[in-house]
Formats: C-alpha cells, sequence, structure tokens
C-alpha cells in the first residue's frame, strides 16, 4: 500500500518525503478473484447474507407501493386507515431486521477473511528463508498485513454488498418508475443523467484528492517515526528545533491537501443537494400537473417521488463503491504475491531421519558458496571443516571472512553452491530444516530479546520447560543474579528489544536460552562490542557453561575465548588459512599469531 511504501522509503530528508509517492494506480478488478478460496469456507454465510439481501431489497422496493396506497385509499372517510399505517409500520420493521441481519452477516464475513488472510500471509512470512528479506523490507510487508487486509476487508465486509444492494435498488428502481409512470420516467432518466454524470466525474476527482491526502498523512508519520526511533541522536546532534520544521512542513502540506478534498467535496455536496432536488421538484411539479389534471393519483406521484430517489441513491452508492473495489483489487493482488511466495529452502518430500548422536558431528566438504545477492564473490571457497564430537573449535578471522556465514549455512538458511555439509553424518539437504534447527542452538552476535519479561525470554528457548530448568539454565549463564535483583525478579519486563537491561545483561540471557534448549550443536558468535573487565568475565563464565558436554563452534574475537577452545581455524576471504592448536598457530606465527598479539579484535 502506498502509505507503507512511503514510510518505508523515506530517507533522512529525502525529498520523496515531501513530494510523496506517486498514488498506486487501480488494478485489474479481477484480482479480487483469488480472494475466493477465502470466502468459499463461509458459502453458507454468504449464501444468507445474498438472501437477506434479495429480501431486504424486495421489502425496501414495497415501501413506495405501501405510501402510495396510503395517500390513495388512507384518508378517505370510510377507509380502515389504521390497517394501512400498521402495515407500512411492519413493513418497515421487517425491513430494519433483515438489514441489521444482513449488515451481521456480511460484517462477519469481512472479518472473518481479514483475519484468515493476516494469519495466511504472516505464518506465509515466517516460513521464508533470509534471502526473501533481503529483498522485501519489513515496513512493506507489515503494511500489507495491515493496510492491504484493511482494505480487503472494507470491500467482502461492506462495499460489496452495498453494491449489490445499491444495484438491486437502481435496477429494481428503474423497473418500477417505469411501471408507475412512463413518461414521468423518461423524463427523469434524462434528468438524473444530468446531474449524475457530473458528480462522478468530481467524485473522482475527491477521491483522487483523498488519497492524495492520506499519502500526505503517510509522510508525517514516516518522518515523525523515523526521528522518534532516533531520538538521542537527533538530540545530541541538537537538531530538535530543524527536525520540528521539518515534521511543520509535511503536516502542512497534508494540511493543505485535505483542504483542497474538502473544498471539492463541499462544493459536490452543494451540486448533488441542488441537483438532486431540483430534478426531483421539477418532476413533482409536472407530477402535480397531472394529478390535477385527473391523469395520475396523489399517491402514484408519491410512489414515483421515491422510487426516483431510491434510483438516484443506488447510482450514487455505486459510484462511491466502485473505487473501494478497485483499491481492493490491488491490495488483493499484492497479498497474494505475498502468499504466493515460496520460500527457498524446503525439507525435501522424503527428509531423513536425523541419528540421534547425544553430541552433534559436523563436516563441511569442499564447500563453495555464494551469497545470491553477490554472485560474483564467493563468500566460502572451498571449506574442508571436520568438527568431532564433543570438540570445541573456535573461528577466527578478520570481520568480513565469512565466519556468520559458516553459521548461517549450518543452520540451512542458504544451499551451498557446491559441495557439501553433513550434520552427523547426514548431507543438510537431505534433512527436514526444522529437524535440523531443533538439534542447534544458537547465541547470536547481537542478543534478541523479546519484549516479554526475563522468565519468558529464557523460556523461548524450550517452551517446555519447568520453572526449575528456566532458573537453572539462568544460573549456568550467570544471568541468575542479576534478575533476582531487577525490581520484579524473573518477571520483570525487559522492554522493546531488552532496551531496559545492559548489553552483558543481554548476552547472558542469550545464553541461558541456549543452555535451556540444550542442543547437541552450539553455535556462538562472540559479541565485538567491548564490554568492561567484569561483564565480560561473567559472559565468558556463563558461555564456558554453555560449552561443556557438546560439540561447540564458537566465533571468537577475545582471546581468551580462544585459548580455551581444542582447535582454532583462522578464516580469511572465505578460505581456511590455519588450521591448529592454539599453541601451534602461534608458533606459526602466520595471520593467528599477528591477530593474537593486538589481544582483542580477532
Ligand atoms: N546477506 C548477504 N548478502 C550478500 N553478501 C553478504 C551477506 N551477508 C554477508 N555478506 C558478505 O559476505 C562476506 C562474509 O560475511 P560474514 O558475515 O560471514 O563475515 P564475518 O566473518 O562474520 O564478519 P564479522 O566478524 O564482521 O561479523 C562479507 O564480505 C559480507 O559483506
Ligand atoms: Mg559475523
Amino acid at each position: 500500500m502506498s502509505q507503507g511504501d512511503s514510510q518505508v522509503s523515506a530517507g533522512i530528508g529525502a525529498a520523496s518525503v515531501v513530494e510523496g509517492p506517486a498514488p498506486v494506480p487501480s488494478r485489474r478488478i479481477g484480482a479480487l478473484a483469488a480472494l475466493w478460496p477465502y470466502l468459499r469456507r463461509y458459502r453458507m454465510r454468504l449464501l444468507v447474507a445474498f438472501l437477506l439481501l434479495c429480501a431486504g431489497s424486495v421489502v425496501m422496493l414495497t415501501v413506495p407501493l405501501a405510501l402510495r396506497d396510503l395517500i390513495d385509499k388512507g384518508f378517505s372517510a370510510n377507509a380502515p386507515m389504521h390497517g394501512h399505517f400498521m402495515a407500512l409500520f411492519g413493513l418497515a420493521s421487517v425491513w430494519g431486521v433483515i438489514v441489521a441481519a444482513r449488515y451481521y452477516q456480511v460484517s462477519w464475513i469481512g472479518e472473518r477473511v481479514t483475519a484468515d488472510l493476516r494469519s495466511a500471509v504472516y505464518s506465509r512470512m515466517l516460513g521464508q528463508s533470509p534471502e526473501f528479506f533481503e529483498t522485501t523490507q519489513t515496513g512493506e510487508v507489515l503494511s500489507r498485513l495491515t493496510g492491504d487486509t484493511t482494505l480487503v476487508q472494507t470491500v467482502v465486509g461492506s462495499s460489496i454488498s452495498m453494491g449489490l444492494r445499491s444495484l438491486f435498488q437502481f435496477a429494481g428502481g428503474m423497473v418500477m418508475l417505469a411501471a408507475t409512470s412512463a413518461k414521468l420516467f423518461a423524463i427523469t432518466v434524462v434528468l438524473l443523467l444530468g446531474v449524475v454524470i457530473p458528480l462522478v466525474a468530481i467524485g473522482r476527482r475527491v477521491r483522487r484528492l483523498s488519497r492524495e491526502s492520506q499519502d500526505r498523512i503517510a509522510d508525517t508519520s514516516a518522518v515523525a517515526g523515523e526521528v522518534l526511533n532516533a531520538i538521542p541522536t537527533v538530540q545530541a546532534f541538537t537538531h530538535e528545533a530543524w527536525e520540528a520544521q521539518r515534521y511543520d512542513r509535511t503536516v502542512e502540506s497534508s494540511f493543505a491537501s485535505a483542504i483542497r478534498r474538502t473544498r471539492m467535496r463541499s462544493a459536490m455536496t452543494a451540486a448533488m443537494i441542488a441537483g438532486v432536488f431540483g430534478a426531483i421538484v421539477f418532476v413533482l411539479w409536472l407530477g402535480a400537473q397531472a394529478v390535477v389534471a385527473g391523469t395520475m393519483s396523489a399517491g402514484d406521484l408519491a410512489a414515483f417521488v421515491m422510487y426516483a430517489v431510491l434510483t438516484a441513491g443506488g447510482v450514487g452508492v455505486l459510484a462511491e463503491v466502485w473505487g473501494d473495489v478497485m483499491r481492493a483489487a490491488g491490495a488483493t493482488e499484492r497479498l497474494m504475491e505475498l502468499l504466493s511466495a515460496e520460500p527457498t529452502i524446503r525439507a525435501p518430500a522424503a527428509p531423513q531421519v536425523l541419528p540421534e548422536l547425544s553430541q552433534a558431528r559436523v563436516e563441511f566438504e569442499q564447500v563453495l558458496f555464494h551469497y545470491p545477492s553477490r554472485p560474483l564473490t564467493a563468500a566460502l571457497d572451498h571449506i574442508d571443516l571436520q568438527i568431532g564430537e564433543g570438540e570445541t573449535v573456535a573461528l577466527v578471522g578478520p570481520s568480513g571472512a565469512g565466519k556468520t556465514t559458516l553459521f548461517q549455512l549450518l543452520l540451512r538458511y542458504y544451499d551451498v553452491g557446491s559441495g557439501v555439509i553433513r550434520f552427523n553424518g547426514v548431507d543438510l539437504r537431505k534433512l527436514d530444516p526444522q529437524a535440523l534447527r531443533a538439534h542447534i542452538g544458537i547465541v547470536p552476535q547481537d542478543a534478541v530479546i523479546f519484549s516479554a519479561d526475563a522468565y519468558d525470554n529464557i523460556r523461548y528457548g524450550n517452551e517446555h520447560a519447568t520453572e526449575a530448568e528456566v532458573m537453572a539454565a539462568a544460573r549456568a549463564a550467570l544471568a541468575d543474579e542479576f534478575i533476582q535483583r531487577l525490581p520484579q525478579g524473573y518477571r520483570t519486563f525487559l522492554g522493546e528489544r531488552g532496551v531496559r537491561i545492559s548489553g552483558g545483561q543481554r548476552q547472558r540471557i542469550a545464553i541461558a536460552r541456549a543452555i535451556l534448549k540444550n542442543p547437541p550443536l552450539l553455535l556462538l558468535d562472540e559479541a565485538t562490542s567491548a564490554l568492561d573487565a567484569e561483564s565480560e568475565a561473567l559472559v565468558q563464565r556463563g558461555l564456558e557453561a554453555a560449552m561443556r558436554g557438546r560439540t561447540t563452534l564458537i566465533i571468537a574475537h577475545r582471546l581468551s575465548t580462544v585459548q580455551r577452545a581444542d582447535r582454532i581455524v583462522v578464516l580469511e576471504h572465505g578460505r581456511i588459512v590455519e588450521q591448529g592448536s592454539p599453541a601451534e598457530l602461534m608458533a606459526q606465527g602466520g595471520l593467528y599469531a599477528r591477530l593474537a598479539s593486538f589481544q582483542i579484535a580477532l
């Protein structure tokens, strides 16, 4: 949707913030057909809604007839006057109930289909490989999840039913008009065409202006969203006044655009009221003459005028609904794009069962890998590496050497270009990725904390863990002590992305999470960010606890970590350049010895 796009694309001070994106063109209406699988599940409700719609239209079209009878017969002294009023009242009540029932049914379907669509898109997104998110921005996915599904909801939950009702109203009204008075019908058609056609044109312009004004509003939130996320930086550079001005400009531009729309809409309302009433008064005037001349009854005239109003109303609503339907067609098309996205990494038809070893074994054999977005540079170049059961291997190497890439391949976020990676002797491509990942625990470079409390954040590692197990994991990771000192202990909310705890504390929670998962293979990506000596020692000891008794592959940036490893593998430019025990590598005096001489920053 255009709103989301503009939020995502808005860079710092980008001119596009002021200009806004081009309005989304209406797309093929046929795109709506893709919604059918979601509607089909609620066939019965659709049928009920349709029947109610038909019944409501029939009742609506009989109201003017009842009114006609009332006027023609209800006023004579000897006629059963009460009966006519009762009938009219009864008719109105039935109509009300039918309309309410239809409204409920249709809104229910709209809400249901939207909820189903949201869940479907979301779970589809959860299954996508990282490659997908390299090309699709998460902001865009979010805006489709909220914005586009809301458009679909408007159309399924109201516009289509309103449109159908108006169509019935229009068609039925025309027939009844012709039946009531053919001559007046002909005159009315000409008059209404004269009124409605210009109104539709103005309506289109109003719609364009209102889309423009929505884009402007999206711009203001794009500007605000970006800046509010970076308040400390804004304040550090004392850009508050400048940012306020920038926001002012977008707000003013959105105000100006809203006023343009309102002006057009006011003019349209005036024209509509004058035009429609003018036409009706004119027809009334002609009809009154016919009534005086005795060629038409007063009731017929009243019924005629009511039908004319119903017909004109039907046309107006149809014109309005059309825009919604077209926008929803575009939204549906975009949602279907997301729904049809196939993850690049999938389980084979008959995945192999992973042999259960108490400690994992990993082999890289002649692994060559290029990131899909960078096909010319090899991120990993003919890697041969065996990691035995229970072994601790440290990966070191300069930034960009391919260390994290090795982890990505082990978790099978990407498939190797050539060569093979085996886990417990099985080619990763023959495994279900979920089964594989269930055997791997990872502590990433930047610890990820969800906006929940400490307890739930640790339990993310194993949702079946008991409270005692969660506490034990926290103790092993040396996280227990600081958690106990938090205001509500384990139930302390850690803030969005864990902003309420320190970097070292975040890492220890991530370590506790990995310990709780208790995987046969542990992947540790040591944080590069410098911690103070004490927190570092704590994190180190936490890591040691996590490594105990399992195969571990650790990307190390600190000499102290490296020295605890059984073996060191030195990577540079995607290749293994040295391998051996810390002492051996020191003696060789190669890249490792050079890196180690700087102590840290490996
Ligand atoms: N998603 C990606 N698409 C394309 N290229 C990538 C992608 N991720 C990493 N790279 C490139 O692959 C190379 C290896 O990256 P990798 O993340 O494995 O480095 P690293 O050894 O973990 O470095 P650091 O110590 O800085 O974390 C780098 O040149 C990097 O620019
Ligand atoms: Mg890395």
